[in-house]
């Protein structure tokens, strides 16, 4: 983390605090815009709800809003006027090289209107402006990170401490997950 923090002081993140993105309507009349911006601790509930949605499904792993508020930093969050937040995620940096997207979660009713796809565009860019090289993921959903340069890899590709610390450290398995990889070079 020291030689990232270096790296950051050199050159000051330019992430985008908010950026508006145009997606598919949740209902005839409603407007088809979403702004996906990066969270603040207040926005940790909202966070929570989204990710346990989904989390007795085994498709995310179940978080505290503790837990959350204390990590909100890494959180990005999608919401539509008019109707609140719709999606979330998260960049965990875990080594000036190598970052992990966590939590991808969209609103049920606002599946397939483009919020994860705006999330995935937002991570993405932040990890990019953090000259991050390679960005991993573990899924349920291979398919749609697929559409976002992702490749399946074997857990033996994975650096030792990712796997201790990022897996198994925070309770997780890889059983019946894809392991994924994004290069940014
Ligand atoms: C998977 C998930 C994040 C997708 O978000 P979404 O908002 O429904 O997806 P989008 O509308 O942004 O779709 C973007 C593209 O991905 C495709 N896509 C969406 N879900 C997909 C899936 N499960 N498998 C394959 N492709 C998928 C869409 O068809 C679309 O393709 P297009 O660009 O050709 O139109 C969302 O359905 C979700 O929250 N699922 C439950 C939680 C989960 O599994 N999270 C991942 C944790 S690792």
């Amino acid at each position: 983390m020291g030689s990232l923090a270096a790296r950051s002081s050199m050159a000051p993140p330019m992430v985008a605090a908010s950026t508006e993105v145009e997606t598919k309507p949740m209902n005839e009349g409603a407007p088809p815009q979403a702004t996906v911006r990066t969270a603040r601790p207040a926005d940790s509930a909202a966070i929570c709800r989204l990710v346990n949605a989904w989390a007795d499904e085994g498709l995310t792993l179940r978080r505290t809003e503790e837990e959350i508020r204390v990590n909100s930093g890494e959180f990005v969050l999608a919401e539509r006027p008019g109707y609140g937040p719709v999606a979330c995620g998260a960049l965990a940096v875990f080594s000036p090289s190598m970052a992990e997207i966590r939590s991808v979660a969209v609103e049920p009713m606002a599946k397939g209107t483009g919020a994860g796809r705006s999330v995935m565009v937002f991570l993405l860019d932040v990890a990019r402006t953090l000259e991050v090289d390679e960005v991993v993921l573990l899924t349920k959903v291979p398919g749609f990170f697929a559409r976002f340069g992702f490749h399946p890899i074997e857990p033996g590709e994975l650096p030792g401490p990712f796997m201790e610390e990022a897996i198994a450290g925070r309770g997780r398995t890889i059983q019946g997950r894809t392991i994924m990889l994004r290069s940014l070079l």
